[in-house]
């Protein structure tokens, strides 16, 4: 029988983690009679046994909250800065699941928190994963929670953006998050009527950009919305990663794979602003006034969607009720509408991104919006 559960929030924090924490310990507390040990902070509070008892009072009022009661951290268990050194911390975390008797420890997070999930399952844990981010790029889900109250922020934003570009007769560079997919942009871009939206997954010619914006001047329409999802790339950008990534897949030794994987790591850090520079060269090329938005982690806060509440007590209901089953080592995933337990080696690793012939991409094009190609 399960009878004590941990649950803990890792990575960054999104709408609807309360709703889930709440939709998995009420159901687990009060239809189970399950025993529910909050740790704080992500992996960090698990390595440090950093807990809090949730009880009824806890989940009382937190389903609208943004933001996570347990409160995340991008600690990985088999790396974590402690008292400025780097230690592996597998061993403290098995410990603390030991000590509290645990039968099964709940993690809530992204991509990698899925990985970092993976590596307590191989170190023998009883775990079980729910799909959050507002990038939507977890593999083997068609949804994560936390992308549509984003994807809301993004599209008013885009709204709001529409009639001061109009006004000054401007381009308006607008960057969403996503991380290196391009889900968001594409949405938001969709929903907001965005005359260009460029995505990671199709790399720009600033130039193409800069004769898609003439051809709108040359109709008469002159202000223009560019939605860039922050991963975006030019095409010569996107070729060195290319080149770099197939380096590292044909490395020998495991030194150099960390070598080249560092190397790309740098590459994509050294990328983050690089919206600036294509605002300036698409004012430069079309001769328009350019202003660039970074909409950052407004797109993150705040009470959740609708629609996001319910997917997220939905997914911690049902959590409940695989802990329940003893079903362990899976994720919870929603495919073709329905929820799914995939094994969280399948996810660990892979990364959704938004597939090149996409119906979204093309309906994109039939309403005369740019890709930058
Ligand atoms: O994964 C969610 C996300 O918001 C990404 O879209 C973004 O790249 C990243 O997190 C930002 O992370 P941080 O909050 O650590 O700056």
């Amino acid at each position: 029988m399960t009878q004590h559960i941990g649950v803990l929030t890792s990575g960054g924090d999104c709408p609807g983690l309360n709703a889930a924490i709440r939709g998995l310990s009420k159901a687990a507390r009060e239809h189970y009679g399950m025993r529910v040990t909050g740790f704080l902070n992500g992996f960090r509070g698990l390595a440090q046994d950093q807990t809090v008892e949730i009880d009824s009072a806890m989940l009382s009022g937190i389903l609208t909250d943004g933001g996570t009661i347990l409160g995340t951290s991008r600690d990985k268990p088999h790396r974590m800065n402690i008292g400025g050194k780097m230690l592996d911390m597998t061993d403290a975390v098995v410990a603390t699941y030991q000590r509290h008797h645990l039968d099964a420890l709940v993690c809530l997070g992204g991509g990698g928190t899925q990985k970092n999930a993976l590596r307590l399952v191989e170190a023998g844990l009883n775990v079980v994963t729910l799909p959050k981010t507002i990038d939507n790029d977890i593999a083997l889900t068609d949804r994560s929670f936390g992308f549509d109250t984003a994807l809301q922020i993004a599209t008013e934003a885009v709204d709001r953006l529409h009639s001061t570009a109009t006004s000054h007769e401007r381009i308006i560079v607008v960057e969403v998050m996503g991380h290196r997919a391009g889900w968001l942009a594409l949405e938001a871009g969709i929903a907001g009527g965005a005359d260009v939206i460029l995505l990671p997954e199709i790399p720009y010619d600033v130039e193409k950009i800069a004769a898609a914006i003439r051809r709108r001047t040359q109709c008469g329409k002159r202000f223009s919305i560019v939605v860039v999802a922050e991963g975006a790339m030019s095409t010569a950008d996107a070729a060195e990663v290319e080149a770099m990534v197939n380096a590292r897949d044909q490395a020998e030794s495991k030194k150099s794979r960390a070598e080249f994987s560092a190397k790309l790591q740098n590459f994509h850090d050294e990328h983050v602003g690089q919206t600036i520079n294509l605002t300036r060269k698409l004012e430069q090329l079309t001769g328009q006034e350019s202003r660039l938005t970074i909409l950052g982690h407004l797109q993150r806060g705040g009470t959740p969607s609708a629609a996001d509440r319910v997917f997220a007590t939905w997914l911690g209901t049902a959590c409940a009720e695989t802990l329940n089953a003893r079903n362990f080592g899976v994720m919870l995933a929603l495919q073709g509408g329905v929820l799914k337990h995939v094994p969280i080696s399948e996810v660990a690793g892979n990364k959704r991104l938004v597939p090149l012939d996409h119906p979204l991409i093309a309906s994109g094009r039939l309403v005369g919006t740019s890709f930058g190609d």
